[in-house]
């Protein structure tokens, strides 16, 4: 099949790339010709595992191709997929203007039946308003359908090849038809394609998002509480899990959930009830509940050090999670952005996200070139991303370089009495 897809951003890219992978024929299309000239010489712009190698692969077989001629992309393609970005609007809801103004000009290059796929994570309503964007400037044939991603950042190809479901939203058998094939290939009987209308398939992304969201603030609430009465969150979040009905996944406390999906995500679902006459109050809650866990970390400090002026901290983790570069909505932003503004002095390393932390930090943070190297002449240190690498640290290395010996472990990642047999004062996320 001949495949465009809109916006080389991380969905776009990674849904690209796996069509190619399996035979289609893909171009993407992206307006920063920087961009596109980047990833025409193979370099890709996110830190994510194993995308590099496919996309090789792919373009060396002629199978991917990139571009910011959407026109060219679009004539001879029968699907054409819009992953373009949907920022955060005035009032918390999604902006659409990136989609709509990609779906006039989608329209205006069509030369025969379309399926125009709405990829990018949009509220309910948008394949409506995408319909008749393309309506208004062209006689030829279409169908719009919404296919939101669910794909994880730093497990992206995982989760495309291997999807624990496909949503497609359509009101038309010869679009389903032509999906059902695409997919075809990453699908089984588990893990099915499910088709609905357009309108549940965009609200179950958000319905999703949120659901997952309220799961972890949910434990966030429960460590604070843990923390109040002395118990251990660990063990109840075990005790938790194993029931059948519950389960494991997403129920690790920590120092809040950030990223591009999960804060945007609920906040436009809060907006969009919002605009129905609905208050969502339980996702307000979950909103509220991780901004007062982003700033658990920096109370700890205060509440142990008093005064944070000119002491020397260590962040360990800077990514909004491991296994990607991606800062936005990153608990440690808000962690040192407060360090710093208490007057402390902040020494930062990530395995990765050490390049785009200077577009939040610039030269008020030193960047450590190792884990060891952060810590080192530091009161305190903050683990913040659950890299692999901070698991099992040297403890005797490292309470001799540092020279306060007190750790924050914002994701539960070390064992508390190991920790303290080294000679630490450990502070946990609702444990002690
Ligand atoms: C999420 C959804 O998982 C995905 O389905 C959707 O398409 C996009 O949004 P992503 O933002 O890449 O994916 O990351 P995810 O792994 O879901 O983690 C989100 C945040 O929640 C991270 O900050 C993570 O640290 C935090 N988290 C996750 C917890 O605090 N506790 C948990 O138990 C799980």
């Amino acid at each position: 099949m001949k495949i465009a897809v809109v916006g080389t951003g991380y969905v776009g890219l990674v849904a690209g790339t796996c069509f190619a992978e399996s035979g289609n024929e893909v171009t993407c299309v992206d307006v920063d010709a920087r961009k596109v000239q980047a990833l025409q010489e193979g370099r890709i712009p996110i830190y994510e595992p194993g995308l590099e190698e496919l996309l090789h692969r792919n373009a060396a077989a002629r199978r991917l191709h990139f571009t910011t001629e959407l026109a060219k992309a679009v004539a001879p393609a029968q699907v054409v997929f819009i992953a373009v970005g949907t920022p955060e609007g005035e009032s918390g809801d999604a902006d659409l203007q990136y989609v709509l103004s990609a779906a006039g000009e989608i329209g205006k290059a069509m030369k025969h039946y379309t399926v125009v796929v709405d990829k990018s994570t949009v509220p309910v309503g948008t394949a409506d308003k995408v319909r008749e964007a393309i309506r208004a400037v062209t006689d030829v044939e279409f169908d719009v359908v919404s296919n939101p991603e669910f794909l994880k950042e730093g497990a992206a190809l995982e989760d495309f090849l291997k999807p624990d479901r496909v949503v497609i939203g359509t009101h038309s058998d010869r679009a389903r038809k032509l999906m059902g094939e695409l997919y075809a290939p990453f699908v089984r009987t588990e893990n099915p394609i499910l088709y609905m209308d357009t309108r549940s398939a965009e609200l179950t992304k958000y319905a999703a998002n949120a659901m997952l969201a309220t799961r972890i603030s949910f434990m966030n609430d429960i460590s604070a509480l843990c923390e109040k009465v002395g118990a251990d969150v660990e063990y109840v979040r075990k005790g938790l899990g194993s029931d059948k009905r519950i389960g494991y996944p997403f129920l690790h406390p920590g120092c809040g959930y950030g990223g591009s999906c999960f804060p945007k995500d609920v906040k436009a679902l809060v907006a969009t009830a919002r605009d129905y006459g609905l208050e969502l109050d339980l996702l307000r809650a979950v909103e509220r509940t991780n901004a007062r866990q982003k700033r658990s970390m920096l109370a700890k400090a205060l509440k142990h050090f008093g005064e944070l002026a000119d002491r020397t901290f260590g962040v360990w983790g800077l990514a909004f999670k491991p296994k990607t570069d991606d800062m936005r909505e990153a608990p440690a932003v808000e962690l040192i952005e407060g360090l710093l503004g208490k007057g402390a002095r902040v020494q930062v390393y990530d395995p990765v996200a050490a390049k785009v932390a200077e577009r939040y930090f610039g030269n008020r943070v030193l960047y450590a070139p190792s884990s060891y190297a952060a810590a080192e002449g530091a009161e305190g240190l903050f683990l913040v991303t659950e890299w692999n690498e901070f698991r099992r640290p040297d403890l005797r290395k490292l309470r001799s370089l540092m020279k306060g010996h007190v750790i924050f472990d914002g994701r539960n990642v070390f064992d508390p009495v190991q920790v303290k047999d080294e000679g630490f004062t450990y502070y946990g996320i609702g444990r002690s």
